[in-house]
């Protein structure tokens, strides 16, 4: 049995990511899967479940009652916990603030990853986009097309203030870089891990980048065949 197409995609916050993800799975017809929503999904749960953030092992007993369910159509994308529709409130400074706090626990990347690979056998899609931080390297390190999407951080920087008008700029972009040094202890999503295909996004617009994720999918599903 073949399951679906996996497109593997890591970066730095800011690098156009999900963006660029979403608009590739939406051309090839493909599923598409935020697994940073999952981790701020969890974030949300563990600070409604009167977690002590900083206490890993009170972080990991909130994980039996994580009821998770995310969309992988790219057109509507939501992300329900529970009863609650959370798909605004993970994106809030609140949510991003701890995420990283939650994510460095070894037990909550164990049952993430294992929901992921659940969600991406279970797509009727022909294939699925997963991006995130640790999918070229952990969650789906066999998939055929891997992509490192990367920016530099001044670029990157740049974009996420662009999109939260109202908040400064400067606040912005150090939450971002102590949120990428807080990451970058737990996973490398800095540098292209062996086989996979870098796309520097620096000197790229939006459809630029697209276009270049694309072919990277060509060219590697042809030396397939
Ligand atoms: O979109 P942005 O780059 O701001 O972040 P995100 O992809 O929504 O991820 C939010 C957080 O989830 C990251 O800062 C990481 O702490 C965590 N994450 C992770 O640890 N592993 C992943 N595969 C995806 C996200
Ligand atoms: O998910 P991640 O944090 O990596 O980035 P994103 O939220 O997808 O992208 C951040 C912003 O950069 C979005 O508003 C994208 O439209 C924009 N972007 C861009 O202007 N040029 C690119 N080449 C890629 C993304």
């Amino acid at each position: 049995t073949t399951g679906p197409l996996v497109v593997a995609v890591d970066g730095p916050a800011g690098s156009g990511k999900s963006s660029v993800s979403k608009a590739v799975a939406r051309r090839l017809g493909f599923a598409y899967l935020d697994t940073g929503a999952a981790y701020r999904a969890f974030a949300w749960h563990a600070q409604h479940s009167g977690v002590e953030l900083e206490d890993q092992a009170s972080v990991v007993a909130a994980l039996p009652t994580f009821d998770l369910a995310e969309a992988t159509d790219p057109d509507h994308f939501t992300v329900r916990v529970g009863e609650h529709d959370v798909t605004a409130a993970i994106r809030e400074p609140a949510v991003t603030g701890v995420v990283s706090l939650v994510a460095r626990v070894p037990e909550v990347r164990a049952a993430l990853t294992g929901i992921f690979r659940r969600l991406a056998a279970g797509t009727d899609k022909p294939g699925i986009v997963i991006e995130g931080r640790d999918i070229t390297t952990v969650v789906a390190p066999d998939a055929p097309v891997r992509v490192l999407l990367t920016a530099s951080e001044e670029v990157r920087m740049g974009r996420r203030s662009a999109e939260l008008t109202g908040h400064s700029p400067e606040a912005v972009g150090e939450q971002l870089k102590a949120r990428d040094r807080a990451d970058s202890r737990v996973v490398d999503f800095m540098t292209a891990a062996d086989g996979v295909t870098t796309v520097d996004s620096t000197e790229l617009d939006f459809d630029e980048t697209v276009d270049a994720v694309i072919a990277v999918i060509q060219s590697r599903t042809h030396s397939l065949r």
